[in-house]
């Protein structure tokens, strides 16, 4: 009885868990769906090294079965002492050589797609954006284009883009998991990876070293839009003057208040004043009224962005914008969430590809 009850839990265990981890998966979140270059190697690593296992597994598993079943020990046989093998060298070799074996197979394929996902040679050829991780954001510097964003980063479709990783504070980690392996980003030595996307839309990322009590709200997005979106794009953020926005007079209330209330000091809202290689103390927020998400994980609405602006710290704890500026009243925060839901500098946007994936 006790046994059997056990199995039940064991099989009540079991089950729910698939249950719940069966939910794990989205589809712009997983490596086991690459919709990228280095995604795709990396799948190709992942079946390798899962068929190699399965192999053992499946050896491991008949031997052990032949042995219980064949040579076990019937009623009548006599008591024996198996025949000891100790020390026979021949059994030594084989059981050291196969794994040896079998971890060259795994090994080769992976050192050798390693160096090749680092090689960064034909780097001048491709679009190259410096990226800065921060305490919970990301910083994006297009090399080429002059011009500067972050959190949403976007890349045309089929075409490679090197992405230079450095952190201005601790330890992060550059994933998106659909389109390529992780990387680090180290406060001083620069570290290189390229994405190369098949499909557009919107894809995941996240950072994967712990870096603080926000470490699980520094998501971030790659939009993939075609050539010539991206092109568009580009020339949308690099046109995109702040000051020439045709504003209703909320929004221009606001505008003045993150002037006065010395936002402005920390946060960009264009690109006119783009300087290489620079990283602002906040989030560059030229284009923040067409992110998907804001603070790395919110819903862009008016009223969570209120929220945000008078208490960050409730919303994402340990980030620095909190303490930083003035209290403001709910009015203030208002004006000045109106204010950035205007910074819209291209119709090429997040949610219009998100529609599409
Ligand atoms: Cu940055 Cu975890």
């Amino acid at each position: 009885m006790k046994g059997w009850m056990g199995k039940l839990r064991a099989f009540i265990l079991l089950g729910s868990l698939a249950f719940v981890l069966s939910g794990c998966g989205r589809d712009n979140l997983t490596a086991l769906v690459p919709k990228g270059y280095g995604a795709h190697i990396s799948m190709q690593l992942i079946i390798l090294t899962t068929v190699v296992m399965t192999f053992v597994f499946l050896v491991v598993i008949v031997l052990y079965v032949i042995v219980l079943t064949r040579f076990r020990k019937k009623k009548g046989d006599p008591v024996i002492t198996p025949e000891q093998v100790e020390g026979n060298k021949t059994l030594e070799a084989v059981w050291t050589i196969i794994p040896i074996i079998l971890v060259v197979i795994m090994a080769v394929p992976t050192v050798f797609a390693t160096f090749h996902l680092a090689d960064d040679s034909d780097a001048a050829d491709h679009i190259n954006i410096n990226v800065t991780g921060n305490q919970y954001w990301w910083h994006y510097d297009y090399q080429n284009e002059e011009i500067a964003t972050s959190q949403d980063l976007y890349i045309p479709v089929n075409t490679k883009v090197y992405i230079h990783l450095i952190t201005n504070d601790v330890l992060h980690s550059f994933w998106v998991p659909s389109l390529s392996g992780k990387l680090d980003a180290n406060p001083e030595n620069e570290n290189t990876l390229y994405i190369e996307a098949y499909e557009e839309g919107v894809y995941f990322g996240k950072c994967a070293e712990l870096c603080g009590p926000s470490h699980s709200l520094m998501d971030f997005k790659i939009v993939v839009v075609s050539e010539e979106e991206y092109d568009q794009w580009v020339a949308d953020m690099q046109n995109f003057n702040s000051e020439e926005l045709d504003l209703d007079p909320v929004a221009q209330e606001g505008k003045e208040l993150f002037e006065e209330k010395a936002c402005i000091s920390c946060h960009a809202t264009d690109t006119q004043n783009y300087s290489a290689g620079s990283v602002p103390i906040g989030p560059d927020l030229t284009q923040f009224g067409d992110r998907s998400r804001f603070a790395g994980f919110l819903d862009p609405t008016k009223e969570n962005l209120v929220k945000w602006i008078q208490n960050p710290e409730s919303l994402k704890p340990g980030n620095l914008m909190t303490g930083a500026y003035p209290k403001l009243s709910d009015d203030e925060a208002d004006k000045i969430a109106e204010y950035l839901l205007q910074l819209k500098p291209s119709s090429v946007t997040a949610e219009s590809k998100e529609d599409q994936s």
